[in-house]
């Protein structure tokens, strides 16, 4: 398994580094140039302008409908929907609103794919640890964990944040999934470096890098060191700007304020404030801009979204939709043919399944493995992406002492720890359990981890956790899960990365009447996002071919 590149851990998670592996935009464009000759893609300057100021590419999707076929003639045909994650489920959706017949063909024994949302009375099986993966442990081959969360607890195993601009959220109304906010960055929470005596509240870290990068920069431009940049007007209004964003004072000295925080907040009393900020070159030491970076990616900023009881409400009105007659879980499928006039899957332990389609919508390092007719530029294509390792740890708790104690209602403290990020819940606030994600990370971080039994990986997490909270972080503790995406069965990552562009624009294309579909066929890979948006492409293009062919 490889690292995120050379993505530093705090970064893990944004859009850019997701995107850096994905290299330079040409397979999108080759997506489109294709949707063009299908008449499904905007001519340049016609793409709709996203309220959000983002543009909506490539075009309004338009579902397909019945009423289709008695426009244009044909038959809706019969599809076989490899993989119940959230690109299967949305296709064979999308599919069944015009009358198309989709089995949906999953391995596991639950639909969702990587949506995977825990609840008491659940399992989770994970695969053997991989030799040679993060420490050498002592991981138990196949071992399951019984999860045993109160009732109303949940974990968000894998997605658990929505943003605004995403058309995931439009599958929500469409499907009747109550929305709540997520709460992705708090002033309360935590930043913290290895090696300091105790965490730092957000706001303080924010308080005193903007000081003093005000600071700085006050001084540079009164000095006349930027005067290339900026005339006389420029400097006064960058002077004004500076003044209220880093709260400096006439002489353009940081010296903090109550933007830092209080140690006693102020009441009937005028409260007492934290006191002046730590030297220039303490704050630089300490790396705290984490928590001012952590949400800027695009995909990141609040308000993001989360279903209200679980991210799992998402698939599971897919599912709904789609009928559980239709989905086939404990179904591995083991072959994949183009045959004259439709395609035929083999799977495990029963008579082969045919269809005049298929939609192939499984991790790309999977399918790579099944055998089929595809072609050996498919399936070099389908083996190019890698997939890469997060891992996130439940820890359920019988009192909410982040609420009482820290004042801290959900957001994410940031660490340089191998723990990630340490997130708090956004959902139950006031009642008497509740449940943190105590350890989020990715790459090195995550494979080191995943190495490990739940009971060691749980033990690190405590301990680590104890650096920013202290002791309570393992009172009250009832009960916890963790998942490691590499180790999960027929998933097998948490999400790809394209070393290079081989192959990406190649399986934009059917091959033969086989369709792919996925998040990581997308420029939003590791986002449900992603996946919705590539079924909806998969959908358009096989529906448009079967109205031309009949
Ligand atoms: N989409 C994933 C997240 O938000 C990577 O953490």
């Amino acid at each position: 398994m490889e690292r995120e590149g050379s993505t530093p851990r705090a970064e893990g998670l944004t859009r850019r580094a997701l995107l850096a592996g994905i290299g330079a935009a040409g397979g999108a464009g080759a997506m489109y140039a294709a949707m063009g000759v299908l008449g499904l893609a905007p001519t340049e300057g016609t793409a709709a302008v996203g309220a959000t100021g983002g543009t909506r590419a490539p075009a309004p999707y338009v579902p397909p409908q019945p009423s289709d076929f008695s426009l244009r003639g044909g038959r809706a045909a019969t599809v076989l929907v490899l993989g119940a994650g959230v690109a299967g489920l949305a296709s064979a959706y999308e599919l069944g609103k015009a009358g198309y017949h989709c089995t949906v063909i999953e391995a596991r024994d639950r639909v969702g794919g990587r949506s995977m949302t825990l609840r008491g009375g659940d399992s989770v099986t994970e695969l053997p640890a991989r030799a040679g993966a993060g420490e050498p442990g002592p991981a138990a081959a196949g071992a399951v964990q019984r999860v045993t969360f109160g009732d109303g607890t949940y974990f968000n195993s894998g997605p658990a944040r929505i943003a605004q601009w995403m058309v995931t959220l439009d599958y929500c109304r469409e499907l009747g999934v109550p929305l709540e906010v997520f709460v992705n960055n708090n002033a309360s929470a935590y930043v913290f470096t290895a090696g300091m005596k105790a965490p730092v509240r957000a706001r303080t870290a924010r308080a005193d890098a903007y000081g003093y990068i005000s600071e700085l920069l006050a001084k540079a431009t009164d000095e006349g060191a930027l005067d290339a940049r900026l005339d006389d007007g420029d400097r006064e209004r960058l002077l004004d700007f500076l003044s209220s964003f880093g709260e400096i004072g006439a002489s353009y000295e940081y010296s903090g304020g109550d933007r830092r925080g209080y140690r006693v907040d102020p009441g009937v009393g005028p409260g007492t404030a934290l006191g002046p900020p730590p030297a220039l070159s303490d704050v630089l030491g300490e790396g705290l801009g984490r928590m001012l970076t952590m949400d800027a990616g695009y995909d990141q900023a609040m308000p993001m979204f989360q279903p209200v009881g679980g991210m799992d409400s998402i698939v599971r009105a897919l599912a709904r939709e789609v009928g559980a007659a239709n989905i086939r879980t404990g179904t591995r499928v083991t072959g994949i043919m183009n045959r004259p006039g439709g395609v035929e899957v083999s799977v495990e332990g029963g008579a082969p399944l045919t269809a005049d389609y298929c939609v192939a919508a499984l991790p790309p390092h999977l399918l790579a493995r099944i055998p089929g007719n595809l072609g050996a530029g498919v399936q070099a294509a389908l083996g190019t992406p890698v997939p890469l390792s997060a891992g996130k740890l439940g820890l359920e708790y019988g009192r909410r002492w982040w609420e009482i104690e820290d004042r801290v209602y959900g957001g994410a403290t940031e660490t340089d720890l191998d723990l990630g990020h340490i997130w708090y819940p956004s959902y139950g606030f006031h009642t008497d359990r509740g449940l943190i994600v105590g350890y989020y990370n990715t790459g090195a971080d995550a494979e080191t981890y995943a190495a490990l039994p739940h009971g060691d990986r749980l033990r690190r997490a405590l301990a680590q956790g104890g650096m920013v909270h202290g002791r309570k972080y393992g009172a009250n503790l009832l009960a916890s899960a963790s998942v490691a995406w590499t180790r999960q069965p027929h998933i097998e990552g948490a999400w790809v990365r394209w070393p290079s562009m081989n192959g990406f624009s190649l399986l934009q294309r059917p091959a033969g009447r086989v369709y792919f579909a996925g998040d990581w066929l997308t420029h939003l890979i590791a986002w449900q996002a992603g996946a919705f948006e590539s079924a909806r492409k998969v959908v358009t293009e096989l529906h448009h071919r079967v109205l031309k062919e009949g």
